[in-house]
């Protein structure tokens, strides 16, 4: 499929998309490297959750991201890998090298017992190792369930007794800034309570002193050099599963999405081709852990299926200091820099000369994830990090649905800060109101739906398609619901206004808490803020904002009434905060979420029973924020 090139050529391939869509992916899915072709491109039935891609298409993912390019790109660097300490070497890693190495970690995991559907568990820190280890995985078939290296042993248990795992890559230790994460003694808390894991391969990375337990316990380092570099991929079905990624849901088990070999692969390499505009010998970094699925999606498999060059970062965005991002920019010449709307707020706190000691001008396109970006934060990053050059590619997605959905094309569609702009195409999103009807117009609000499927659209929660079918396909039978609420303005642009969870109702109008934030953010003392409803004698809720400022404000009733006024002025007076509280830090997950349950509990005056924080970043700003409270 030839890549977008002008609107005009956006326009043409979603028409196509929508009016033909079997024929569209056909011609997208003819791009790769098939041992034998599909019978048919799509059947589904959401009102079942059903949904097959490419059935009978047989393939392995690795030879899409590793064999096929080695005849002409065998020795172009795949992987950068930037250290957690700047003072230590990076890493390139060529595609052959990237080959070898996953041909090897693959025969140590055979040589360990693991076949084609078993469960592998991933528990490591961002070195390379982890890369070779999932693709290694997907070589043999073997099922890799990553568990992001911050979660602690209680998610781990539940996360590996759920996918039964059979075993367990980790390392001694993780780096985090200046810190030394002792990851195998959190495997070994957490092994003690899963019974299904036979065998633990630890890494070595800080040269920590460990536990190793006989019989169950072996060094990765001793272990790849018994076994040969060779190792034939083994034959998928397009519909096998290639992994499973556990994301919160609103219930308190996690959820193990699953997703599939073959429409995973297209929609990944498709969606990060045609968003980034990714050219060749181009230097693209995003900065996700690839214990989330932005690490799977678009630093691995998108990247390498597409021959990319793929940057990986170890370590984090204040470290050692709060110019590190810019830093290995510099360094590396890169040309696609793709991060959370977090951390530029947390960046942007910083002095600006954190920033301009700094040549950016590699950078050609700049992206977020993960959140609503308030206006504000986006002319920051666009004008600071993109000199106002580059344009800013909003990707509205989720873990569910495995690779973007909307979201601008670099160069191509216009931009309006705040929105993620217009759908790729394949995509058919759908605006609903509180009663399931859909909002046909243009200038709506409403929840967001997707109307048919899409080929990396998850197809189950692993061991409970009910709660897939409950979660995702009972609110609005014959959609995909997504959970998030959104505008879609009078040029058909979507504006994600957040969870619909986080939808405050005052006095019978509907708001995002989103939409306030991002108003309360314009005032330039303004850092962060996080606003939340509380019950409200006469508005049914009032609104009530957490807010981090730059420094602490002197006289907080000042700042007070100039934030209400500014909120009024941008949103209607119907909008201001009916209390604000300052704070010096937001109750945050470690991807970056803020935990607004907590909040609400606080707004609400309820302290007694906050529920678990120790997935909290920092647990004890909650303290601060209980003490604190109006
Ligand atoms: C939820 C999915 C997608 C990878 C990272 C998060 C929110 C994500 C955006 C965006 C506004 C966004 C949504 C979505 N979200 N990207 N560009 N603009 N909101 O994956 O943890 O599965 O979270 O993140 O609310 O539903 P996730």
């Amino acid at each position: 499929m030839e890549i977008i090139h002008s609107f005009a050529s956006y326009i043409d391939q979603y028409k196509r998309s929508i009016e033909n869509p079997e024929e569209f992916w056909t011609e997208v899915a003819n791009d790769f490297h098939w041992r034998k072709n599909w019978d048919s491109v799509l059947e589904w039935d959401f009102h079942k959750a059903e949904v097959q891609w490419f059935k009978d298409g047989k393939l392995n993912i690795t030879e899409n991201c590793l064999d096929r390019h080695l005849p002409t790109c065998a020795n172009q660097t795949a992987i950068i890998w930037e250290p957690n300490d700047p003072s230590e070497a990076s890493i390139h890693i060529t595609y052959q090298e990237l080959y070898v190495n996953v041909c090897r970690v693959a025969n140590m995991l055979k040589a360990n017992g693991i076949q084609k559907g078993d469960r592998v568990c991933i528990y490591m820190p961002m070195i390379p190792e982890v890369a070779y280890a999932m693709l290694a995985c997907a070589r043999i078939g073997a099922v890799h369930s990553v568990v992001f290296a911050g979660f602690s042993a209680g998610s781990l248990i539940d996360r590996i007794n759920d996918a039964g795992c059979k075993l367990v890559l980790t390392s001694d230790g993780a780096y985090r800034g200046d810190k030394v994460i002792g990851l195998k003694s959190i495997i070994d808390e957490a092994l003690e309570k899963c019974p299904t894991v036979e065998r633990v391969i630890v890494a070595k990375r800080t040269m920590s002193r460990v536990a190793m337990k006989p019989g169950r316990d072996v060094w990765w380092n001793d272990e790849v050099k018994k076994v040969t570099d060779s190792c034939a991929a083994e034959e998928m079905d397009a519909e096998d599963l290639l992994f499973i990624l556990y994301t919160s849901g609103s219930t308190g088990k996690p959820k193990g999405m699953v997703h599939t070999c073959g429409g995973y692969m297209v929609f990944t390499n498709y969606t990060f081709r045609t968003a980034f505009q990714y050219q060749e010998r181009q230097v693209y970094w995003c900065t996700a852990d690839v214990g989330w699925i932005t690490g799977h999606s678009y630093i691995l498999y998108g990247p390498l299926s597409a021959g990319a060059i793929t940057l990986m970062f170890e370590g984090i965005p204040s470290w050692p200091d709060m110019g590190r991002f810019w830093h290995v920019i510099e360094k590396h010449r890169v040309n696609i820099f793709y991060t959370a709307p977090t951390a530029i707020r947390s960046l942007e706190k910083a002095p600006l000369s954190f920033v301009k000691q700094y040549d950016l001008h590699s950078l050609k396109v700049l992206g977020t994830v993960g959140e609503p970006i308030n206006e504000e934060a986006w002319h920051w990053y666009h004008e600071n990090i993109g000199h106002g050059k580059c344009p800013v590619i909003d990707t509205w997605w989720q873990t569910e649905t495995g690779g973007f959905m909307i979201s601008p094309i670099a160069n191509i569609t216009k931009l309006k800060p705040a929105y993620a702009t217009l759908p790729l195409p394949g995509i058919q999103p759908a605006v609903m109101d509180e009663n399931g009807n859909e909002l046909l117009a243009n200038g709506v609000e409403g929840r967001l739906a997707i109307r048919f499927p899409w080929p990396s659209m998850a197809r189950t929660i692993y061991g409970d398609h009910q709660r897939f079918k409950d979660t995702y396909f009972s609110t609005f039978p014959g959609k995909y619901f997504t959970g998030d609420g959104c505008k879609r303005d009078d040029e058909g642009y979507y504006r994600i206004t957040g969870r619909v969870d986080d939808i405050i109702i005052v006095s019978g109008h509907n708001m995002g808490t989103a939409e306030i934030e991002s108003a309360i953010d314009e005032h330039s003392a303004v850092c962060e803020t996080a606003v939340v409803g509380y019950p409200h004698d006469i508005k049914g809720q009032g609104i009530y904002a957490y807010v981090i400022c730059y420094d602490r404000p002197h006289e907080e009733d000042k700042l007070r009434n100039e934030i209400r006024e500014l909120v009024a002025k941008i949103i209607g007076p119907i909008a201001k905060p009916d209390k604000i509280q300052f704070v010096s830090g937001l109750p945050k997950t470690r991807s970056g979420k803020i935990m607004r349950r907590i909040l609400r509990k606080v707004a609400e005056g309820d302290t007694s029973n906050l529920g678990d924080v120790t997935t909290l970043l920092d647990p004890s700003v909650v303290d601060e924020i209980k003490a604190g409270a109006i």
